[in-house]
């Protein structure tokens, strides 16, 4: 049996930083309703999908202290890819130096976690380390006229890399999960910008990301005593605040960093998880339950047990 292993993590973000109160100067909007409403106190604005890729990749080979040419294949999340064709990943795969397959994952905000399933399957069946990317311009999909949607997304990128390991390996459990009947929520045509009914988004996601994380938790053999540390999809606050409260996991054992980053989508998940690492919140033993959802509408949960 062969598992999977995060040996290495690194991330990246446009160097400008757009507040509250920046928005505030040409929207009909204010700090105080941002952050009450979402808890995003500022965002990242700027960079291509692939540019912070390629900068999120390489810190995280560095991390890894692997070169590319020790890589075998690059799997990036993304909904908002530098071109329809080809994808992203092949761009940032030649700028790495990496051979070997290269592919992109939409599954929207739940792109990550999709990725790493992915990922743990192609290392089952014999691929070496991979390295897996969620990378994100939504300000390019959007209409910062639109105080609906501007004020709560940001550009940015994650990435581990993840390698094979003998034995079940840190993934200890899964699952993916997406009804289309939903896609009129949230979407954005060709050519377009994104739609979103927030309020209808809001309340199911709640409810789907405590099903899928509390599945997670069971196929795994835990409870919510048992997670060290909850790390969800970045969309606003009060999902976070509600899904912990119905899951029973504390505040405390929650990673929060949208009110920096803002909504980053299929980044926000490895945004959070390199927070938490950075601040010497992840310690081998520890049982990660990663959970993401968005449009589609997707929603997937993993949980993942830290250390060799
Ligand atoms: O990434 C995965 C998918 N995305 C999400 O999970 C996002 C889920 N949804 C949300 O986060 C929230 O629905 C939003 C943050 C987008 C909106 O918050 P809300 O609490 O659902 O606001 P609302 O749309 O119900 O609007 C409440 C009020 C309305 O005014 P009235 O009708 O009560 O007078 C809106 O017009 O707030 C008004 N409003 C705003 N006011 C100031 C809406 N947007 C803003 C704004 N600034 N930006």
């Amino acid at each position: 049996m062969t598992g999977i292993r995060i040996t290495g993590w690194g991330i990246a973000l446009p160097d400008k930083i757009v507040t509250n109160d920046d928005l505030a100067a040409s929207l009909d909007t204010s700090d105080t309703w941002i952050t009450e409403r979402t808890g995003i106190r500022e965002r990242r604005i700027g960079g291509t999908t692939s540019g912070l890729a390629i900068e999120a990749g390489q810190n995280a080979l560095r991390c890894a202290g692997l070169t590319a040419d020790q890589i075998d294949h690059v799997v990036l999340a993304t909904t908002t890819p530098d071109s329809i064709v080809p994808g992203t990943a092949p761009t940032v795969q030649d700028a790495l130096g990496i051979r070997g397959g290269a592919f992109d994952i939409n599954a929207a905000c739940s792109g990550f976690v999709y990725g790493l399933v992915t990922v743990a399957g192609l290392i089952a069946a014999g691929a070496g380390p991979i390295l897996l990317i969620g990378s994100e311009t939504l300000s390019k999909i959007t209409d910062m006229d639109d105080r609906a949607i501007a004020i709560i997304v940001g550009d940015g990128a994650g990435a581990v890399v993840v390698e094979p390991v003998d034995g079940p390996g840190q993934l200890l459990s899964w699952n993916l999960n997406s009804d289309g009947s939903l896609r009129h929520l949230l979407y954005c045509e060709h050519g377009g910008t994104l739609y979103m009914d927030g309020k209808e988004v809001f309340r199911k996601a709640v409810r789907v990301v405590v099903e899928s994380a509390e599945r997670a938790m069971a196929d795994a053999g835990l409870g919510p005593d048992d997670i060290s540390l909850l790390v969800p999809h970045q969309a606003n606050l009060r999902i976070i605040v509600a899904a912990c409260q119905r899951l029973g996991i504390p505040e405390e054992r929650t990673v929060v960093v949208i009110d920096r980053y803002g909504n980053t989508s299929s980044a926000s998940i490895p945004l959070a998880l390199h927070d938490a690492i950075s601040n010497d919140r992840v310690h081998d033993g520890d049982n990660l339950l990663l959970t993401g959802f968005g449009g589609g509408m997707t929603w997937a949960s993993a949980v993942l047990r830290w250390g060799p």
